[in-house]
């Protein structure tokens, strides 16, 4: 089973890329395939609403979505981790959910997979809670299985990740929440 983990911040190296690496040893260790998504390093463009995707089920901006799409639908679960940008996700991550829209659209590709979500924030209390709500947004409008820490809502951080003991637990206690919840489909 594969789990690809989505990076929104768009700083090359920075803590959800970090992050991202730590977990997708973890997800190694219980014995998953992983993918990653960094949109430090991809071309992901705002959604313009033309409506292509409703009549011919076709997104015409050229951009790195085709990828991105490629891995979300074959992926069987999903951890999406954001930096909290104005008590929110980034922008460039926003930008990926809105483009998804052509998934949903042509069917519910991403219907029944299993989603845990991660906000990293520059305070103690950012915004990261309204952050990890927006992500499971888009997971719940997508029909996906939406899974948190097993006591709150996800991984909540604040930077430097590698010193936050207590943040960085929610979210190892997130990714065996996404990983446990899977095996069940086994
Ligand atoms: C435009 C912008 C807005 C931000 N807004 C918030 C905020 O509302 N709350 C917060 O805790 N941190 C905020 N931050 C700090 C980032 O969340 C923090 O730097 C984050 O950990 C960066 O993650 P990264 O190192 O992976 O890029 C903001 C940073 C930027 C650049």
């Amino acid at each position: 089973m594969k789990i690809t983990c989505i990076s929104g911040s768009p700083n090359a190296g920075g803590n959800n890329e970090k992050i991202i690496d730590l977990i997708c040893g973890m997800l190694k260790e219980r014995g998953f395939e992983t993918a990653k998504i960094l949109l430090s390093d991809m071309n992901v463009q705002p959604c313009t609403d033309c409506g292509a995707c409703k009549k011919e089920k076709v997104c015409p901006i050229e951009d790195d979505m085709a990828e991105v799409s490629r891995l979300l639908e074959t992926s069987d679960g999903f951890i999406v981790s954001s930096p909290v940008f104005f008590g929110s996700v980034s922008a460039q991550l926003k930008a990926l959910f809105d483009r998804t829209i052509l998934l949903r659209r042509n069917g519910f590709l991403l219907k029944g997979k299993v989603g845990g979500a991660v906000a990293i924030g520059g305070s103690r209390n950012g915004g990261q809670e309204f952050t990890i709500q927006a992500i499971h947004s888009w997971m719940h409008i997508h029909g996906m299985i939406v899974v948190g820490d097993m006591s709150h809502f996800g991984g909540i951080a604040v930077k430097p990740v590698e010193s936050d003991e207590a943040g960085s637990k929610t979210i190892r206690d997130t990714v065996n929440m996404v990983c446990d919840t899977l095996e069940r489909f086994k």
